[in-house]
């Protein structure tokens, strides 16, 4: 079958990059966009393209180029299931706070409640497909209900996780490593594979869609992000060996890296990985695994967590102690608030943390990032509920001046690997610092010969 319309329900992160994508590529689909929150859809028929509300690097124009001829973004889901041959489920699927799997399982009740519209409204036959990160076997729930509570229609569930990274989303779903389609193995389940498929060959070499059951595509993708966060927590795991040996962690990643068994890549030592997916999925294996009683495999795969909650910790403990033991009433300034560059995105990013730990010991501090809004560094910090608004608003200032943030610090912070912060004047910054000024790197990105040069006293990960 030859799909002429989808839909797909969650216009956030995912749902809005990997859309837009399909509808540059595929000017023969019409492709819609639904979600309930109005405020983000209406960021997406922002005139203004930098109002779209998830900033990733090119995305402006792809979204530019497609909208409104193929491509549209509206709160009218009902309609847009009503109309779609296939339909893309791009929910968030956090991780349970209540109940029985609290704080490990996900939530699935933004899921189940498509599945349920989708139940209801459906006159004629769809393929529905799991974008969102699921536990494996999700699928089978949302056939039962697709097929006890509709219309009598046929579904075809497939599971299609996605790969992209938030700063380089654009360009990974131009150029995907693969894509993973699982279906069923019955000659319809093949059919709707195929549909699928034929949308990605449109830009995507055929050797690169892979397509197997629907229970090893769900697992793959929470194996590709344990396998990810397991890397990164393996090596900062060595930064703090390297800073007790005198090793140096970048040599090491280096020297390792450039075994072609391992790999250069993901080696990055730093404050700590963030980011909505790579903690909420490994809980979900975690979870999953100690729900078949495998309990050597659930711990393992947890360490990967403690290692990383350590890393964020310890990074915040060296700054009180380097500071003389106390931060309390000094103002410290972070650089950077996103988990990552090249995003606005702030969920579980490092800085939340390392800020609440530094902000217990009464520290001020003061931060810059060039694109996170003032209001999401305080809603950040009142949602970890450690101390009330009106503490967190009076301990933090956020600044659009990097400058105006440094000026009379005892300290900065890099938490955000911002490509902007080296080409800052730092004998300008160093000048209007309290002395001794020190630089806390949590992402290695600053040139240490240079800033040491200067006058400051600067710290790394790792060496
Ligand atoms: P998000 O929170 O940015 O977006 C989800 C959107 O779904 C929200 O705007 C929400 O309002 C909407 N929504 C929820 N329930 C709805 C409903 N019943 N009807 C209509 N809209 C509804 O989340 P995200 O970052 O885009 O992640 C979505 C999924 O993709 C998650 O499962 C995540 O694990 C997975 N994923 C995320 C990334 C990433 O880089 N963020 C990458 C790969 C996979
Ligand atoms: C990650 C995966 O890379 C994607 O393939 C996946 O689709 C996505 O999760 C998801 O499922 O949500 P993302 O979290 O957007 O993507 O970004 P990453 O580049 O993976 O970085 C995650 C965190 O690890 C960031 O805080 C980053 O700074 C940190 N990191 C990454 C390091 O500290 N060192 C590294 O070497 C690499």
């Amino acid at each position: 079958m030859e799909v002429k319309t989808i839909c797909c329900i969650g216009a956030g992160y995912v749902g809005g990059p990997t859309m837009a994508v399909i509808a540059e590529k595929c000017p023969h689909i019409k492709v819609t966009v639904v979600d309930l929150n109005e405020k983000r859809i209406a960021a997406w028929n922002d005139e203004n393209l930098d109002n779209i509300p998830v900033y990733e690097p090119g995305l402006a124009a792809v979204v530019g180029a497609a909208r409104g001829r193929n491509l549209f973004f509206s709160t009218e889901v009902d309609k847009a299931i009503d109309e779609a041959d296939m339909i893309f489920i791009s929910v968030n699927t956090p991780t349970k706070t209540y109940g029985v799997g609290k704080g490990m399982a996900a939530d699935l009740k933004y899921i189940e409640l498509c599945a349920r519209q989708i139940a209801r409204v459906a006159k004629t036959d769809k393929i529905v497909v799991e974008k969102s990160t699921l536990p494996v076997r999700t699928a089978s729930a949302i056939k039962d209900i697709l097929d006890h509570t509709g219309n009598g229609v046929n579904f075809q569930i497939l599971s299609n996780p996605e790969f992209l990274a938030e700063g380089t989303a654009v360009a990974d779903l131009h150029n995907p490593d693969r894509v993973l389609i699982g279906g069923d193995t019955t000659p319809e389940g093949q059919k709707a594979i195929q549909a699928l498929a034929d949308i990605y060959a449109n830009w995507v070499s055929k050797d690169r869609i892979l397509t197997t059951n629907v229970w090893s595509s769900e697992l793959s993708k929470l194996t590709a992000n344990a396998f990810l966060a397991q890397r990164v927590s393996s090596i900062n795991a060595m930064s703090e060996l390297c800073e007790k040996t005198g090793a140096d962690v970048n040599e090491v990643a280096k020297a390792i890296g450039m075994d072609s068994r391992i790999g250069p890549k993901f080696l990055k030592s730093s404050v700590g990985f963030g980011g909505s997916c790579f903690q909420k999925d490994i809980l979900n294996l975690v979870y999953i695994a100690k729900s078949y009683g495998l309990n050597e495999v659930a711990d393992y795969w947890e360490q990967v967590i403690i290692m990383n909650d350590h890393q964020k910790r310890r990074f915040a403990k060296n700054i009180i102690s380097t500071l003389y033991n106390t931060v309390s009433g000094k103002k410290i300034t972070f650089l950077g608030w996103a988990f990552k560059k090249d995003t606005n995105d702030t969920r579980e990013s490092a800085a939340i943390y390392v800020a609440d730990d530094l902000l217990s010991e009464q520290a001020h501090i003061a931060v810059y990032d060039p694109k996170v809004e003032e209001e999401q560094v305080y809603a950040d910090l009142n949602y970890l509920e450690t101390r009330s608004e009106q503490e967190n608003k009076s301990g933090v200032a956020v600044h659009t001046n990097p400058y105006e943030a440094c000026k009379d610090s005892h300290a900065i912070a890099v938490l955000t690997e911002w490509d902007e912060f080296k080409t800052y004047d730092w004998q300008k910054i160093y000048d209007s610092m309290l002395k001794p000024a020190f630089v806390f790197d949590g992402r290695n990105l600053l040139d240490k010969n240079q800033l040491e040069k200067i006058g400051f006293v600067y710290q790394s990960i790792g060496s």
